[in-house]
């Protein structure tokens, strides 16, 4: 382990930066609270403490320090995280050995690279001419060329099956990554545009015609043990850096679009590749930032989907912003018709979600119909009832009262109605903070101990002349640890505590569910000394318990006697 290490970079780094980076964080108090990205919400439940230099989730009890943070997120190891935290604030870490970890999919990746590597090469030679040419009359420059990576198949039988089986690779292995049918290339004559994991790694690929022909438009990789489609999302990797200083995130259907805003400088860009957005992806979009635009093309089922996934995110109490295009533009077509300023004052005037569906409700009115009136009426207070800034709803209200001369007053004590109903089921909902499992009073007594030997250098002195005993294996480690770890450096930190730990799974469990609880950090001598006598009945407790037992097997009447008085002993507290 690289202790010292760890600790002397961990001292030169404040963890409210490092997380602040890859999730948007507000202060709130001594602390800084955001949306967990460990677990599947939209409250900000998580907490990062500057002080303490830990974070720690309420909800999921996720917790640790700015290493384990790094882990969890990007998915390396100890060292992967010592070594970029380290060279990130120039501590030479040249020693530290990062063993990659080398995992069974490395094969898979390596082959996605070939296969990459090789279409790029087709579309740069001669044969790739009239691929070019398609490409160029779509405005598809060079630069776009290199920096979306797009290649091309060739119309031929087996030439990257050969290629890639002369590398050593299986003909198994490679039907069943998606890159070969039986013994000839699925891909022929398409071209090639590269799909990336949330790292940037290629795992898949959408190839498109470009003659023509009556096969589909676009043939995409089939789903692998690498290639999720819902657990992805197009461009996603370099949105990742951009949606940081721009602080938004644009949606739009098609990878052709996100490659036509590259090039006008926008991108903050995914894209999700159809028109369907599953759990996975939207937590992946959360990540990259609250404030979410939704760019879909401007024809039907782009209108229907914009309306699908606002809803979906306003259920998480999202309110996305819509960027709307003439129909049947997308932001493709849009660009290249109207250029880069056009655009970008369509994200100027992006429309509120709820806004755009109040919008989309009127439009199927039949105004000569007084039910539908009615009921559009009704809708649109209903409506109401989930938008939480009450300027806005009476700013609609307003203008619904106007355009259909109704009472103002009428309109609201609907809405007012409306509220009661749905209220009463709502009080039922139980606050986040209730610890998930439910403790009883010693296991409390112990973790307030431990967590205030955490935070106090003095309380550690104390247990240890008080010589308690504490209940449970698992208890006594941590508590062991800790005055260990103490007497080595002179004071207690928990955040480097942490790293010490992070090899000792058992008690590693421990410690993170004492840090998640949300016990007292400061404490007084007397209140301290309660929770001592709390242990101390426990134990004592435990030992009536025990003696009591070996009683009632014991056999011996003699022996039995003895153990009667000692029990009596205990209970007179001798
Ligand atoms: P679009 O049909 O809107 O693609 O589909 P596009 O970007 O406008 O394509 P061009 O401009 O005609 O080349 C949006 C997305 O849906 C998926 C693709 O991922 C595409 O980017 N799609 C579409 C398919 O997977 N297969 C298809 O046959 C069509
Ligand atoms: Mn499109």
């Amino acid at each position: 382990m690289n202790n010292d290490l760890a600790q002397l970079i961990r001292s030169k780094i404040d963890i409210v930066d490092i997380i602040g980076e890859k999730i948007p964080l507000v202060a709130r108090g001594k602390n800084f609270f955001g949306v967990c990205p460990f677990h599947d919400d939209s409250n900000p439940s998580m907490s990062v403490s500057r002080e303490k230099q830990i974070y720690t989730c309420f909800s999921c009890h996720a917790t640790g320090n700015v290493f384990t943070f790094l882990m969890d997120y990007e998915h390396i190891s100890f060292s992967e995280a010592l070594k970029s935290l380290g060279e990130r604030v120039g501590v030479d870490v040249s020693g530290v050995k990062t063993k990659k970890i080398v995992s069974k999919n490395e094969k898979l990746y390596e082959a996605y690279e070939l296969a990459l590597k090789y279409y790029q090469n087709n579309l740069n030679s001669t044969i790739g001419r009239s691929a070019k040419s398609y490409l160029g009359k779509r405005n598809i420059t060079e630069n776009l060329i290199k920096e979306f990576e797009i290649g091309l198949s060739l119309d031929k039988r087996n030439d990257l099956t050969t290629l890639l089986t002369k590398k050593g690779y299986d003909l198994a292995v490679l039907n069943k990554i998606g890159l070969v049918n039986d013994d000839y290339d699925i891909y022929r004559d398409r071209i090639m545009f590269p799909l990336y994991d949330v790292s940037g790694r290629v795992v898949g690929f959408s190839g498109r015609i470009y003659k023509d022909t009556d096969q589909n438009k676009y043939l995409n990789t089939k789903e692998t043990e690498i290639f999720r489609k819902g657990e992805l999302l197009y461009h996603y990797h370099v949105a990742k850096e951009e949606c940081r200083s721009k602080k938004s995130v644009i949606i739009m259907e098609g990878f052709m679009d996100v490659i036509r805003a590259s090039s006008i400088g926008i991108k903050n860009t995914v894209a999700l590749m159809g028109t369907a957005l599953t759990k996975e992806q939207i937590n992946l979009i959360k990540r990259l930032s609250l404030n979410i635009y939704l760019c879909l093309d401007g024809d039907d089922p782009g209108v229907h989907a914009t309306l699908n996934i606002g809803q979906m995110l306003l259920d998480q109490e999202i309110e996305v912003k819509v960027i709307r295009l003439p129909n049947p533009d997308d932001p493709d077509s849009f660009i290249l018709k109207n250029g880069k300023e056009k655009f970008e004052n369509l994200i100027e005037s992006a429309l509120n979600f709820s806004d755009f569906k109040l919008l989309k409700l009127r439009e199927k009115v039949d105004f000569r119909s007084d039910e539908e009136k009615a009921n559009y009426i009704n809708t649109v207070i209903k409506e109401m009832l989930k938008i939480n800034d009450p300027i806005r709803v009476e700013v609609v209200l307003k203008r619904l009262a106007k355009e259909f001369d109704i009472g103002y007053n009428t309109l609201e004590m609907r809405l007012n109605s409306l509220k009661k109903e749905v209220e009463e089921p709502k009080k039922q909902v139980v606050s986040l903070q209730i610890p998930h499992k439910r403790k009883d009073k010693y296991t409390k007594a112990v973790e307030q101990i431990l967590y205030f030997m955490l935070n106090n250098d003095w309380v550690i002195s104390q247990v240890e002349k008080e010589k308690l005993i504490l209940p449970n294996e698992v208890f006594r480690l941590l508590c062991n640890e800790i005055i260990y770890y103490y007497k080595q450096n002179g004071f207690i930190n928990i955040a480097d505590f942490y790293t010490y730990m992070s090899e000792k799974e058992e008690t590693l469990v421990l410690l993170k569910e004492i840090l998640a609880s949300g016990y007292n950090e400061k404490t007084t001598k007397d209140e301290l000394f309660q929770y001592f006598k709390v242990v101390k009945e426990y134990s004592h407790n435990q030992e009536i318990k025990r003696l009591t037992n070996l009683m009632k097997k014991e056999v011996d009447p003699l022996e039995q006697a003895k153990i009667v008085e000692k029990i009596r002993k205990l209970r007179m507290g001798e």
